[in-house]
């Protein structure tokens, strides 16, 4: 077989790059399934992908199971389509337990799901508390009264500190880049780079205009939008190298690393 090319600025797809540098959907499913299970005793058949890009995670939750079902809702309708040609469609027979579907996750949706997800931190596109309070409201009433809501969060001081970090993937460099944090209204900007072995470069492959929110605030906002409880999961650390280990344990208290990732999971 003919060796692929290296991947340069020009030939890359940001989309390719982007789930390949960030997303880990495996794991995301076996966290949805081992934490809705010990709670309902049964395993969730249907997930709703908010903010869902390129539905990976959606794509990821039919294969780990005949009967399951997602769905997918994003404003976006060019993400959407890659989405659709480069997952969902491949999955051949499978594809129509897939659904994305252009729309703003502030609105209600039907069905009720056993499961909503909303990751890598997409839900702080929201400034403002009252919107964020209709999309927490909205979430609640489109998940089943056995069901769960998650959401991903980072903290830490690290989290608003301006920084730049690379990580090595095959055939590229992937750059994490947080910008200025006002202290006033928490706004921060961050973008993704990518970078190629011929030295060409994608700047601000993505850009993302975010308010930092703190795990109370989203746990007091989750109680107001009518959820009855909220559960928080850190990631253990490795003794050696301190990094994220991956195991994610439901805690009353953590450490107060100096940048941590936690699930926030919402009980209706
Ligand atoms: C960071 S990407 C998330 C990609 C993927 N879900 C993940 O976990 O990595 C954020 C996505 O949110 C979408 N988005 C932003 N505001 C939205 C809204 N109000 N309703 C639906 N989608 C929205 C954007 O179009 C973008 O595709």
């Amino acid at each position: 077989m003919a060796k692929k090319p290296p991947l340069t600025a020009k030939t890359a797809d940001r989309h390719a790059l982007y789930q390949e540098a960030v997303q880990c959907t495996e794991a995301d499913v076996r966290f949805i399934d081992r934490v809705y299970r010990k709670r309902y005793d049964r395993a969730p058949l249907t997930l709703r992908e908010d903010f869902c890009g390129t539905g990976l995670l959606a794509t990821e939750w039919v294969k780990s199971k005949a009967e399951r079902v997602a769905f997918g809702v994003d404003l976006d309708r060019e993400v959407l389509a890659w989405g659709q040609a480069h997952n969902v469609d491949p999955l051949g027979e499978s594809r129509g337990r897939v659904l994305l579907q252009r729309g703003n996750v502030l609105t209600p949706k039907r069905p009720q799901v056993d499961v909503q997800v909303a990751f890598n931190f997409s839900w702080w596109v929201f400034h403002e508390r009252s919107v964020l309070l209709e999309y927490f409201k909205a979430a609640r009433a489109s998940v089943r009264k056995d069901g769960l809501f998650m959401l991903d969060i980072h903290g830490g001081y690290e989290a608003t500190k301006s920084l730049k970090e690379k990580k090595r993937r095959k055939g590229f460099v992937y750059q994490w880049e947080q910008g200025v944090f006002n202290p006033i209204d928490h706004r921060i900007t961050c973008y993704i780079h990518f970078e190629f072995k011929d030295g060409s470069k994608m700047r601000r492959a993505f850009t993302y205009d975010w308010r930092w929110w703190s795990v109370m605030e989203a746990r007091d906002l989750l109680r107001e939008a009518g959820f009855s409880s909220t559960e928080v999961y850190c990631e253990g650390t490795e003794k050696e190298s301190q990094e994220g280990n991956g195991a994610f344990r439901h805690v009353q208290r953590c450490d107060n690393d100096p940048s941590f990732v936690a699930y926030i999971v919402a009980v209706p």
